[in-house]
């Protein structure tokens, strides 16, 4: 019954938004070659998989997720060599290198979009009394139509009108993609992050989605209506099989990981259907308030949910999203450790958003040097620029990030959590992320074991994984009887570690021999 090690199960995941690693040539710019150059820091920290936010050619209103070229790298960022490199020397490492998939939406630069012969690859309609074809909203505000003046007729895109969506009802957008999967796969790329996955398939006739009313909450509607047929289609499973088929035709096996951004654990669980995604985030979990009656909620509605075929991804912070030591923690460093025990401890597998070991948080962007697009026309104060800013790799003019003297292309921010320091400091969030990581090596019960919540006092979430791992979360500040004792394997209080304990301190998070 002894299952074989699936890297994707077991292992920890480390995402890196390109640009913001380490910058080889003193562009200001991070690239695959400094990437490759800081491999050794991922391979210290323990992680298995390196998934990279896009790195094809873009004009970079959206910062790659506007491709125009999904087979070949963008200059800024390297070359195809250069990611072969890396994927080459990821894999002497043991650490498998996934890309991101942007199959809703091309550039509108994308030659496809201006190709006559590929008119129907894209959604076009007539419009409706002089205005857009309905009422479906763009995810970054404003309707979700542009009127195309050459072509007489409007055209669909769920984000920025220079991200045309792509008509996923064509046949010749089907095969297209299947191509470039392939083309990935034979590279070595050992799988894709699917950008919006839940979204690519719209109603064939393109109906009205239902207006948001009172009884609606963030939860349930986005800019005043609701997705019913704009976006998570049942048909777009048929999509998702289609390209797991893909997978499966390569050894080992390729790996999907949805960005799944739906609100409800019941939808959420069709995606983990057999024969679909691999994995697929969970945003309810994200988007939970750091309180432990919550998380343990959304956890339990989870492996409720799931089907057997089904394994649960947890991450706390991404490109989009404020990061979890400041959205969840306010920069306490106690409870960025806690955090860090929770999510390294749950079963399934952990995210890790770069700077996410060191406990980086958001860093205040001046509105002068402001790039998200996004950001800049239509959220004005959400930019998402504070979140990918460059990774600190010490407290020196550059960084580390780049060379002294060269303007990065986002603002460092706060030396003082910096890589070199942590790692010569075994008290560090940075070793303490190692060493849960290496825990999880260490013990099934962490990478396989089954999840079960047990009774705890009051501000306390206590589990069990496995057969003897207790793993307990004190989020309150006083300290708390945990009702069970054992030999304490972890603690973000490193001082407890070896100990017989029956109690939490005040904000502990610790893993526990039963
Ligand atoms: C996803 C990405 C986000 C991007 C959007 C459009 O939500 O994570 O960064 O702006 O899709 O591609
Ligand atoms: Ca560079």
């Amino acid at each position: 019954m002894l299952r074989p090690f699936q890297w994707w199960r077991e292992g920890v995941i480390y995402q890196a938004y390109p640009r913001s690693l380490a910058d080889s040539n003193g562009d200001g710019i991070g690239d695959l070659p400094g990437l490759t150059a800081h491999l050794d820091h991922l391979e210290w920290l323990g992680v298995d998989g390196l998934w990279l936010n896009p790195i094809m050619p873009s004009p970079n209103r959206d910062f790659g997720y506007d491709v125009s070229d999904y087979c070949d790298v963008h200059p800024e960022l390297g070359t195809l060599a250069d990611l072969e490199r890396l994927v080459a020397e990821a894999g002497r490492r043991g650490i498998r290198v996934l890309l991101d998939l942007v199959p809703n939406h091309t550039s509108d630069r994308h030659p496809w979009f201006s190709d006559p012969a590929r008119r129907d690859w894209y959604v076009w309609a007539e419009g409706r009394d002089g205005g857009p074809p309905n009422n479906w909203r763009s995810h970054f505000g404003g309707p979700a139509w542009s009127f195309d003046r050459k072509a007489g007729r409007w055209y669909l895109h769920q984000f920025l009108p220079e991200q045309p969506d792509l008509n996923w009802w064509s046949k010749g957008v089907r095969a297209e993609f299947d191509s470039i999967l392939r083309f990935w796969f034979e590279r070595g790329i050992a799988g894709f992050r699917i950008d919006t996955a839940a979204l690519i398939v719209k109603d064939r006739e393109l109906r009205d989605d239902p207006p948001a009313d009172e009884s609606d909450s963030w939860w349930t509607q986005r800019h005043g209506i609701r997705i019913v047929h704009s976006g998570n289609r049942p048909e777009v499973h048929d999509v998702l099989r289609r390209w797991r088929r893909i997978c499966r035709r390569f050894e080992p096996e390729r790996v999907l990981l949805g960005e799944t951004f739906i609100l409800d654990m019941e939808q959420l669980s069709r995606y983990f259907a057999p024969g679909e995604l691999h994995l697929a985030f969970n945003f309810i979990f994200v988007h939970s308030p750091f309180d432990p009656a919550v998380l343990r909620g959304r956890v339990e509605a989870s492996e409720e949910a799931l089907p057997a075929s089904g394994w649960p991804v947890w991450t706390a912070s991404n490109h989009d999203l404020s990061r979890f030591p400041t959205r969840w923690c306010q920069g306490d460093e106690r409870r960025i450790r806690l955090a860090l025990v929770m999510l390294l401890t749950l079963r399934g597998t952990p995210v890790l958003y770069y700077g996410d070991e060191l406990g980086m948080e958001d860093v205040a962007v001046a509105a002068s040097r402001l790039r998200d697009r996004v950001g800049l026309r239509e959220f004005g104060h959400s930019s998402r620029d504070p979140v990918r800013t460059p990774m600190p790799w010490r407290d020196a003019p550059g960084a580390g990030f780049t060379r002294a003297g060269v303007e990065p292309w986002l603002p460092i921010g706060d030396l003082s959590r910096n890589v070199e320091s942590q790692r010569a400091d075994p008290g560090s969030v940075l070793h303490l992320t190692r060493d849960l990581n290496a825990l999880r090596r260490r013990l099934a019960d962490l990478r396989r074991g089954a999840y079960a919540t047990l009774p705890a006092p009051d501000g306390v979430w206590l589990f069990r994984r496995g057969r003897r791992t207790l793993v307990g979360l004190n989020f309150s500040e006083q300290p708390r009887p945990l009702g069970v004792a054992g030999q304490v394997l972890l603690s973000s209080h490193r001082s407890r570690e070896g100990r017989r304990v029956g109690a939490l301190e005040p904000l502990e998070g610790l893993v526990l021999e039963a």
